[in-house]
C-alpha cells in the first residue's frame, strides 16, 4: 500500500499521536494526566525508547531515538526509531498517525516520517491473499506549519520513487524482461513529466553497441536501451548531468556460469537501472531545476546456444576492441556502450550505478557504496555529504594508472577482467576507457539487494541510490555545492 505524508497544523484529540523527542521536556506541552506523566517519567528513567500510552480512543506513542554522535547519525536514528514504532503500529492495525516534534524541528519530523514510510514497504504482487497481508498504515501526518509543504512534497516523491525502485528489483526476470523494464521506466517516468525513448534491437545494432549485443547473444529476449530525460524550462546547468544504470534483468554468468548460490540474488542485477528510474522520477516529480538524462542498457545474460564465449573479441560502441575472458563480467560491457553513447550530450558529469562486482560487496558489505572516478573533488565531496545525509554512504576507491596493467590483453585493446586483486577497481578501470568527461562510478553490488532485514531499508530490493542522488541534485539546485561543509 502506498502511503502519503501530509501536513497538519492542529492535532485532534482522537488522532493517534507520535511524539518524537530527545529529552523529557515535553511533559507539559501535551495534556497528560498526572498518572500518565508519572508513567512516562518512570519509563524514561528505565531507559525505554518507545513508550505506549493507551487513551482508549487513541494511542500516544513517545519515541526517543538513540543519541547520534553527529547530526547525520542523529537523523538516521530518527529513521530507525520510526522502524521500531512501525512494528507496534502494525500489530495494532493503525491506519493513520500524527507525528509531533516538540521543537517543531522539520528535519527530525521528516526523517522520522521517512523511516516510517520506508518501513511500510511490502512486495505482495505474487501472493494470492495479498489483501489480507497488506499493511494498514496509509497516512502519516506531521504537525508542521504550511511553510513545510514543499519539503513534504519532495519527501512523498522520494518515497514513491524508492518504492518503485524496490518493486523493480524485487520483480523476477520471468516478468521483468529487458523489454518490460523499458516499459515500466517509460510509464513511471512519463507520469512525472520526463521524456522517454526506447531503442529496440534494430536501433541498438545500428548504433553498434557491441557490448550490449554480445551479452544479449545467449538470450531469447531482445535487449533494450532506454533514454529518460528531465529538461525543465529553467535549469541550473547548461550541460546535462547523465545517469547510467546497469539493467541486467538476470545474470546467470553466461557460459562462465555462476554457481547456484551465486545466482541466488541475480534478478537484482538491474539495481542500478532501478536507481536511475527512481531518481529521474523523483527529480521530475519535485520539479528540480536541473537537466538530467538517464540511460539504461538492458538485457539478461544467459548461456544460450548462441551465447558469447570466453576469448571472443568484440567491438564496442566507441570502436575499442575488447577480449572477453569471462562472460560473467558482463555489466561493464553494457555500461561501456552507454558511457560511450553519453559523450554526444557533452555532459557536465556522468554518474553510473551498477551492481558490478562481488569485490565491492566484499569491501563494504551492505553498508556502503564503492565509488571511484575522474570527476572533480567538488562532485565527490557533494556525493559524500549526501551519502551521510541519507545514510547511503559512499567510500572512494583509487583509479591509479597501475591498475590499467591488469586489463591489458594479448590480442585486443583491453580485456574484460583483471586478476584476483582489486576486482572493484579493475571494473572501474575498464569503464574509465569509455569516459571522456567528468565521471563517477558507483558500485552498489553490496547494498542493492539485502539478504536480511535490519531496519527501514527492508529485505531484498533496497532501492539504494535514489535517496542519495535526489539529495545530491537537491543540493545542486540550491547552490550548496562549493564547499565540503555546506
Ligand atoms: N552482477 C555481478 C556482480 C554481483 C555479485 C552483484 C554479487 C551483486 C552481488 C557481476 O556481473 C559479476 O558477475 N561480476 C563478477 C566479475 C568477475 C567475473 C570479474 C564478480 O564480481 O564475480
Ligand atoms: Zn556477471
Ligand atoms: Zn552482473
Amino acid at each position: 500500500m502506498r502511503l502519503v505524508v501530509k501536513i497538519k497544523d492542529k492535532i485532534n484529540s482522537s488522532d493517534h499521536l507520535v511524539i518524537i523527542t530527545t529529552g523529557n521536556n515535553f511533559l507539559n506541552e501535551y495534556s497528560f494526566s498526572v498518572l500518565e506523566k508519572n508513567f512516562i517519567k518512570d519509563s524514561i528513567k528505565n531507559k525505554e525508547k518507545l513508550i505506549s500510552i493507551n487513551q482508549y480512543k487513541r494511542w500516544i506513542f513517545i519515541c526517543i531515538p538513540d543519541k547520534g554522535k553527529d547530526k547525520y547519525q542523529q537523523q538516521e536514528n530518527f529513521r530507525k526509531a520510526a522502524y521500531k514504532l512501525y512494528a507496534v503500529l502494525k500489530t495494532k492495525k493503525i491506519t493513520s498517525v500524527t507525528i509531533s516534534d516538540i521543537k517543531k524541528n522539520i528535519q527530525n519530523s521528516i526523517s522520522f516520517a521517512e523511516g516510517l514510510a520506508l518501513s511500510n514497504y511490502q512486495f505482495l504482487k505474487y501472493f494470492k491473499n495479498a489483501k489480507e497481508k497488506e499493511s494498514k498504515l496509509q497516512e502519516i501526518f506531521i504537525q508542521l506549519p504550511k511553510s513545510a509543504d514543499s519539503s513534504i512534497e519532495k519527501l512523498n516523491a522520494v518515497i514513491e520513487a524508492v518504492y518503485t525502485a524496490r518493486n523493480l528489483v524485487n520483480e523476477p526476470s520471468n516478468f521483468l524482461t529487458a523489454t518490460q523494464l523499458a516499459k515500466e521506466a517509460k510509464e513511471f517516468c512519463v507520469s512525472a513529466g520526463c521524456r522517454v525513448e526506447i531503442f529496440e534491437k534494430k536501433r541498438i545494432e545500428a548504433l553498434k553497441m557491441g557490448g550490449l549485443l554480445a551479452v544479449n547473444k545467449g538470450s531469447v529476449d531482445p535487449p533494450t536501451f532506454t533514454t529518460i530525460e528531465w529538461k525543465p524550462a529553467k535549469s541550473k546547468n547548461k550541460k546535462p548531468i547523465i545517469l547510467v544504470g546497469k539493467g541486467l534483468v538476470f545474470d546467470t554468468g553466461g557460459l562462465s556460469l555462476k554457481s547456484t548460490a551465486g545466482m541466488d540474488a541475480m534478478k537484482s542485477d538491474m539495481g542500478g537501472a532501478a536507481a536511475v528510474i527512481g531518481t529521474m522520477y523523483a527529480v521530475a516529480k519535485a520539479k528540480l531545476p536541473v537537466h538530467i538524462i538517464g540511460l539504461i542498457p538492458s538485457t539478461d545474460n544467459r548461456p544460450g546456444v548462441n551465447a558469447y564465449a570466453p576469448q571472443d573479441v568484440i567491438k564496442m560502441h566507441n570502436g575499442l576492441m575488447v577480449e572477453v575472458l569471462n562472460t560473467d563480467a558482463e555489466g561493464r560491457l553494457i555500461l561501456a556502450d552507454a558511457l560511450s553513447y553519453a559523450k554526444q550530450f557533452n555532459p557536465e558529469l556522468v554518474i553510473d550505478l551498477a551492481t558490478l562486482t562481488g569485490a565491492a560487496t566484499v569491501a563494504t558489505g551492505q553498508h556502503g557504496i564503492v565509488a571511484m572516478g575522474t570527476a572533480s573533488d567538488k562532485f565527490f565531496d557533494a556525493l559524500d555529504k549526501s551519502g551521510y545525509n541519507v545514510y547511503e554512504r559512499i567510500v572512494r576507491f583509487p583509479l591509479w594508472d597501475e591498475y590499467k596493467e591488469y586489463i591489458k590483453s594479448d590480442i585486443a585493446d583491453i580485456k574484460n577482467v583483471g586478476n584476483r586483486e582489486a576486482g572493484a577497481i579493475t571494473a572501474g578501470k575498464f569503464l574509465e576507457c569509455f569516459t571522456k568527461y567528468p565521471w563517477i562510478h558507483l558500485d552498489i553490488a553490496g547494498s542493492a539487494y539485502l539478504d536480511y532485514q535490519t531496519h527501514y531499508r527492508g529485505k531484498a530490493g533496497s532501492g539504494i541510490g535514489v535517496r542519495l542522488l535526489f539529495d545530491f541534485f537537491r543540493n545542486y539546485t540550491v547552490g550548496k555545492f562549493n564547499s565540503k561543509y555546506f
